[in-house]
């Protein structure tokens, strides 16, 4: 299949995985109307064309908790990576390395912190889900400053699983389902070969022996509703502080008044997100809910968000209205199962063109450059 746009990797994805590893992958929560929304509200975003201003010279590079990037993108957590390609996590890394932006390694990668962190020269960045035992949290959080990790993410959206209609449909999740079943009845015997399964089932490099190595993945979804704390509170994030002392950024803020208390409680970031609408259905758009919250703490800390950002005028579109990076779930997934640590790089660049493109007809020349000039107005607000 030919690749032009970042958009084509989603079919191509579509053809190579397991179908209940695409569904995975591709839906939502619910009747997926977020996740609808998410893609569609950014087009809503309109771009002001300015022209005949010397756009020669632009510059995507910009700098977040004092680590340089090319380009304003950094890789989501993404569980399972590793599913999608063969060590997935080590080929998106490395993409992510070669292309000068960071990669952030979900709890439930499949490779370790150990495994990835010596494969590329910059940090990787490690997303934290905690678990009811703190005391395995705590250990998990030694083995990635050891590994040499100095941003946490902190995703605090899914004290409980959101309800993901086409996991059950696929076999995915459900009684007397469960992945570990399904990815011995995979029928796709390519793509087995090249992730590498050989006939055994992953574990999960980094909560294997949290979750036991003979119960491996055998229901990933109802593990993950038995062993996440839905008690979680601000209060309880304080032990966090006190044992990282890296960055920390809390993601899954979507509303003013939560962005606040994240100023308060100290953290270095947020991420502006729902998940990829996985969770909650009918919540706001991260595009709808970007200028509010950038209105309440603009400037008091970093703010990142995701959730629909497909081609690099999204990216323009969420620093126009108030973020300082964004993050790629899907967008580079796709391109991960499609065409590995490559497909992974060549969606990079493609963003990057997309944006210049973007920057030099909106008279942006460099990232600090792209704030609410470069937009004529948002749909709603007229
Ligand atoms: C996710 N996301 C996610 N987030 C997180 O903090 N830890 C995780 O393990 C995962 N796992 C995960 C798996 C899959 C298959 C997807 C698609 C997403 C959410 C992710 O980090 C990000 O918030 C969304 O993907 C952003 O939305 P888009 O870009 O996918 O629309």
């Amino acid at each position: 299949m030919i690749i032009s746009s970042p958009g084509d990797y989603r079919e191509a994805a579509r053809r190579k995985l397991p179908p209940f590893l695409f569904q995975y992958i591709d839906g939502g929560a619910y009747a997926e109307t977020t996740l609808g929304h998410n893609v569609t509200d950014w087009h809503d975003v309109l771009l002001r064309q300015r022209v005949l201003r010397d756009m020669s010279d632009l510059s995507l590079e910009t700098k977040l908790f004092d680590e340089t990037l090319k380009l304003p993108i950094v890789l989501a957590p993404v569980g399972l990576t590793g599913m999608y390609a063969r060590r997935g996590d080590v080929q998106a890394a490395r993409a992510a390395a070669s292309r000068g932006v960071p990669f952030t390694m979900s709890t439930m990668s499949i490779c370790s912190i150990e495994e990835v962190a010596p494969v590329i020269d910059r940090p990787i960045w490690f997303q934290l889900y905690v678990l009811r035992d703190r005391g395995f949290m705590r250990h998990v959080l030694d083995r990635a400053k050891a590994a040499g990790v100095k941003t946490l993410v902190f995703t605090v959206d899914l004290p409980v699983p959101g309800a993901r209609y086409r996991d059950a449909h696929s076999g995915m999740s459900g009684p007397n389902t469960g992945l570990r079943r399904m990815l011995q009845a995979v029928t796709h015997p390519a793509w087995a070969w090249d992730v590498g399964l050989n006939g055994a089932p992953h574990t999960l490099g980094n909560i294997s022996a949290y979750m036991g190595k003979p119960t491996g993945l055998a229901d990933f979804m109802g593990w993950i509703g038995q062993n996440f704390d839905p008690s979680i509170a601000w209060k309880d994030l304080q032990w966090i502080r006190d044992v990282w002392d890296g960055p920390i950024i809390i993601k899954g803020i979507l509303d003013p008044d939560d962005a606040r208390d994240a100023v308060a409680f100290g953290a270095d970031g947020i991420v502006v997100s729902n998940h990829g609408g996985r969770q909650l259905d009918g919540v706001l758009s991260t595009a709808r809910a970007l200028p509010g919250i950038a209105e309440a703490v603009k400037g008091d800390l970093t703010i990142l968000i995701d959730s629909g950002i497909r081609n690099g005028l999204d990216v323009v579109r969420a620093l126009a209205l108030g973020a300082d990076a964004v993050m790629l779930g899907r967008a580079f997934v796709y391109a991960l199962a499609a065409g590995g640590q490559a497909g992974v790089a060549n969606l990079l660049d493609l963003f990057e063109k997309e944006m210049r493109v973007a920057m030099t007809l909106t008279g942006a020349r460099t990232i600090a450059d792209i704030g609410p000039d470069v937009l004529v107005r948002t749909k709603g607000q007229e």
